[in-house]
């Protein structure tokens, strides 16, 4: 039989797992590798005034453990551990780690950089997988333990030589998800016993890298699990997971070894790493967020994360990443907007219904949680819906169209950005809502409206309006029960068209002496269609008139086209 390209792999035999029944509670613990594997991946390096302020960054977030780089491997990593350490910017409750082989020289010139730290970890790779080690280092097995062990003892030395630092070890078994489980146990055994002082207030780090994600999540969460059940010593290890997302799927493994019983992750902000990526902290962390799980780590200014991240490692961030995303939040279609606004304005019930106080259709997590505001929510285009294009008049500008009017605001919008072919501004939808609705084009001008309450029966109006049809000035006589009904009495006579006027909804915008009225007006006509008409003044009368004078003239429109 031909040799298949490709095969599926093995998931390890483990009939008894128990991750799948599991639900995350707690948070793990987290290390941004950023400055190392997210920085060797990037076209252009950050230089060291950037990998400072990224850095700082970090640490504004609260990373209490950072990979700031690879010292024996670059003269500016070297001199960035310098910087740090000599330049005091390394907050008090934080660890700098820096990586290294396993090899002498290498470890040496590691051990230099970190001189003076207050707290570091060191933390060595091997690479266990018999892929790397036959054809990339041309070892055995026992070639592997015997350098990992050797160089685990030397790294004891000399961390023993700096009593005044807090030094940890982290030990990697590289590829470990194409590491024989046995042996990858049998090594990180004998690493654990070379460095000899562990415990379960200073723990070793075992971090078990899914170096290249050549399994499903499934299988890493199994070989996890398989792990932390068979290493002796579980109490003074600390066991950390390090995805990569080469088949995208480095959330998901991450989330699923956490079950599996696994107490840190390593990643990067925005999933910055070799080839697609180390697995994505933002969104990892904001899914325990989502979950109700106190992570430590404070994203509540993501905008200002982002910004900062895309400046240092000048690439930019996809528009549809989770949380971060420019379209994150958005949403374009109508039936999408229409149910966030219904679910944004029915909040206050969700306490009652679900026992949580943030539960909105098509938004898992509340926006502003994450600085997020609410005006890049719903953006409109020629898809949009009658709720949608509301929602962003009642954010933007705090205009509250009634429900029964919101289908001819949508037409008008709809027409709009069917011409445009794009999508459109609020400010564009604001004028369009002013053209259409509150001046739409003559031909008939409101000039004045003078309503007298009547001597005898002060309900009963008389009046004057004085309106321009075409231009030309008319003088009608307003008689009728209010200021409303004696104005729809004068203009029906004076512009012939026959309308009547059950009721309207008015808002008030603004406060105080500032303060306008907005009158939204359904006039009914004799077909039984409805046309609406806006006004606005600071007298509501005067605003319901202007608003009937609106409404006549988008009537007038209709008719001639
Ligand atoms: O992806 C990987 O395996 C690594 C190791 C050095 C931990 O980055
Ligand atoms: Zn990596």
């Amino acid at each position: 039989m031909k040799t298949p390209k490709y095969k599926t792999s093995t998931p390890i035999d483990l009939p008894d797992r128990q991750w799948p029944s599991k639900t995350l509670t707690a948070s793990p613990a987290w290390c941004s590798v950023d400055l190392r594997d997210g920085n060797q991946a990037l076209p252009n390096p950050m230089d060291p005034e950037q990998k400072l302020e990224y850095f700082q960054l970090l640490c504004k977030i609260g990373f209490q453990e950072i990979e700031v780089g690879f010292p024996s491997a670059s003269q500016d990593d070297f001199d960035f551990f310098r910087q740090l350490i000599e330049h005091d910017h390394i907050p008090t409750d934080t660890f700098i780690m820096g990586l290294t082989q396993c090899r002498p020289h290498l470890i040496k010139r590691t051990f230099e950089a970190f001189k003076g730290v207050k707290q570091g970890i060191v933390h060595a790779y091997i690479a266990s997988s018999d892929l790397h080690m036959k054809q990339v280092f041309k070892m055995d097995r026992d070639d592997t333990l015997k350098s990992a062990v050797e160089s685990t003892r030397q790294i004891r030395e000399l961390a023993d030589a700096q009593p005044g630092s807090d030094i940890r070890y982290e030990f990697s078994p590289e590829e470990f998800t194409d590491t024989d489980p046995e042996f990858c146990l049998e090594l990180c055994k004998a690493v654990f016993d070379a460095w000899g002082k562990a415990s379960p207030e200073k723990p070793m780090i075992l971090n078990l890298p899914a170096t290249v994600e050549r399994r499903p999540p499934n299988h890493y969460a199994d070989m996890v699990e398989w792990f932390c059940a068979n290493f002796p010593h579980r109490d003074c290890v600390k066991i950390s997971l390090h995805s990569h997302n080469d088949q995208g799927m480095a959330v998901a493994a991450t989330e699923l070894a956490l079950l599996a019983g696994a107490d840190r992750v390593e990643g990067t902000l925005f999933g910055h790493g070799e080839r697609t990526g180390n697995v994505d902290l933002v969104t990892v962390v904001n899914n325990l967020f989502s979950r109700g799980i106190e992570t430590g780590l404070d994203f509540s200014d993501l905008g200002r994360v982002a910004e900062t991240v895309e400046r240092l490692t000048g690439m930019p961030i996809y528009y549809r990443q989770p949380y971060a995303g420019e379209y994150a939040f958005t949403a374009f279609s109508g039936s999408h907007q229409d149910a966030i606004n219904k679910g944004m304005h029915q909040l206050d019930k969700t306490g009652e219904l679900f026992g949580m106080r943030w539960k909105v259709p098509y938004l898992h997590v509340d926006p502003v949680d994450l600085g997020r505001s609410f005006e890049r929510l719903i953006r409109i285009n020629s898809q949009s819906g009658k709720g949608g294009i509301a929602w962003v008049l009642e954010q933007e500008y705090g205009i509250e169209i009634p429900k029964a009017m919101q289908p001819q605001l949508r037409e008008e919008v709809q027409a709009y950005s069917d011409d445009a072919a794009r999508e459109i501004t609020a400010k564009e939808v604001y004028a369009i809502f002013d053209k259409q609705f509150v001046k739409p084009d003559a031909p008939f001008e409101l000039v004045a409206y003078w309503p007298r309450p009547d001597d005898q029966d002060p309900t009963f109006i008389h009046g004057e309006v004085k309106l321009k049809i075409q231009g030309l000035e008319k003088t009608a006589i307003a008689d009728g029960n209010g200021p409303i009904s004696a104005f729809v009495n004068a203009v029906r006579e004076a512009v012939g068209i026959d309308f009547c006027v059950n009721d309207y909804h008015e808002q008030a915008i603004g406060k105080g002496a500032d303060a306008q009225a907005l009158a939204y007006v359904p006039l009914k006509l004799k077909d039984n269609g409805v046309v609406f008409g806006v006004g606005s003044d600071s007298n509501i009368d005067q605003a319901a008139a202007k608003a009937i004078i609106a409404g006549l003239n988008r009537i007038a429109k209709k008719q001639e086209s």
